[in-house]
């Protein structure tokens, strides 16, 4: 489970140490840097991905997502007694990110490229990169560090050179094939290969998901949705059955759903619904009734991932199907960890009720992304490796 995750010097975020539970809930008004946030967190999911390098020349390349302010705002800046300037830096300007699960750590720096080296003037080199033991980063819990081309690994009291000329766009995941005596590094990589996001589904009138589809056992439903009708079959067969008519039914009293086997293996979606003579297809499913069964079949998947992300789940729902969202969701985390980014009243109230929610409210402060009531000292301990 994750339990820390840091960001610096990425948007609205300047520095933000956060600490996570087993069901998290990211909320506050618009622009207050919930989609930066959930932004930060899916590079990080990149890094394993082999991906980071090319999603941030996606977004317009480094100089464009680092933060827009100053380092620090001083008490006399908030005060309004002087001008928001900005401050001296301490070193080179770095994206930072970062975070800690129970029995480690690991962070990356990427900074601005070489503009003579290369024509890709987009692509954000990774300068450091670290892997540590233990809940905060201490040197001396170091177990794999990236420095440049350099990627060295603990061997007792020395350190072993496992790579001299790593490539600036790789990161340690990449090259794990080639590091020799590294399997904290393969550890890692497949802990951040298990988080999962979903953060648009298609429900418009050509989705793919309106239409029948092939049924082939689907124990992780599409990021887009496509394959409902075979992750439910999946769900009926070798999952929680009893737990997605429930679901169901709780949101939609007295419906079910079948799946309909066609010629050519294909399946297709039977909504059965009080007070209707025939089931209704997939395609003539309402735009919320058709997302509310999509995120019944990515919470009720048959292999749970290590964090599920839920960026807006809201998102066209009927307000009454809220609460029965929040159920579902509170239900699943006591599987898997979640993480839900969300501004609907009452999904957020909904949420709430469970105890372990550990809701996180975010602000805007000088254009800066803040967490509300959290003072220096409630935040969690956390040190850059670089
Ligand atoms: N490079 C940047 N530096 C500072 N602020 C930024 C930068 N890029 C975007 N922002 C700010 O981030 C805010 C958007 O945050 P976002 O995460 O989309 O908010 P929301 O909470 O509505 O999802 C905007 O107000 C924008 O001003
Ligand atoms: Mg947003």
């Amino acid at each position: 489970m994750l339990q820390t995750l840091a960001v610096a010097n990425y948007r609205s975020i300047n520095n933000l140490v956060i600490p996570l539970g087993r069901l998290n809930l990211i909320t506050g008004p618009n622009g207050s840097g919930k989609s930066n946030l959930y932004r930060a967190l899916r590079l990080l999911a990149e890094t394993a991905q082999g991906g980071v390098v090319n999603a941030l020349a996606r977004e317009g390349g480094l100089e464009s997502t680092f933060w827009a302010g100053p380092a620090s705002v001083s008490r006399r800046m908030r005060n309004g007694e002087v001008p928001i300037e900005a401050s001296v830096r301490s070193g080179p300007v770095r994206l930072h990110l970062g975070f800690t699960a129970e029995d480690f750590g690991y962070a990356i720096a990427l900074g601005l490229p070489t503009p003579s080296r290369s024509q890709f003037a987009l692509d954000p080199q990774i300068k450091h990169e670290a892997i540590w033991s233990g809940p905060v980063y201490r040197p001396a819990s170091l177990l794999v560090e990236r420095n440049g081309p350099m990627v060295r690994a603990r061997e007792g009291r020395a350190w072993d050179v496992l790579a001299q000329h790593t490539p600036e766009f790789d990161s340690l995941f990449d090259q794990v094939g080639s590091l020799r005596a590294s399997p904290e590094v393969l550890h890692m990589r497949e802990f951040i290969r298990r988080w999962r996001f979903y953060d648009h589904f298609r429900s418009d009138a050509e989705a793919p998901v309106r239409q029948p589809q092939l049924g082939t056992r689907t124990p992780v439903l599409h990021h887009d949705g496509r394959d409902l009708a075979a992750a439910l079959q999946t769900i009926i067969e070798i999952g929680d059955a009893q737990a997605l008519h429930a679901a169901i039914s709780d949101a939609f009293p007295g419906a079910r759903v079948n799946i309909d086997p066609l010629p050519g293996a294909r399946f297709a979606i039977e909504f059965h619904q009080q007070g209707l003579l025939r089931p209704l297809s997939a395609a003539e499913l309402s735009d919320g009734t058709l997302r509310y069964l999509l995120l019944i079949a990515a919470l009720l998947t048959p292999r749970p991932p290590s964090l599920m992300v839920l960026n807006e789940p809201e998102t066209s729902l009927h307000p009454d199907l809220l609460p029965a969202l929040a159920r579902l969701i509170i239900r699943v985390s006591q599987h898997c960890q979640v993480w839900v980014v969300s501004h609907a009243r009452r999904l957020i109230s909904a949420l709430q009720q469970d105890p372990e929610c550990n809701c996180i409210v975010l602000e805007k402060n000088f254009g800066q992304t803040e967490i509300v009531g959290q003072k220096a000292l409630d935040q969690p301990a956390w040190h850059w490796p670089h």
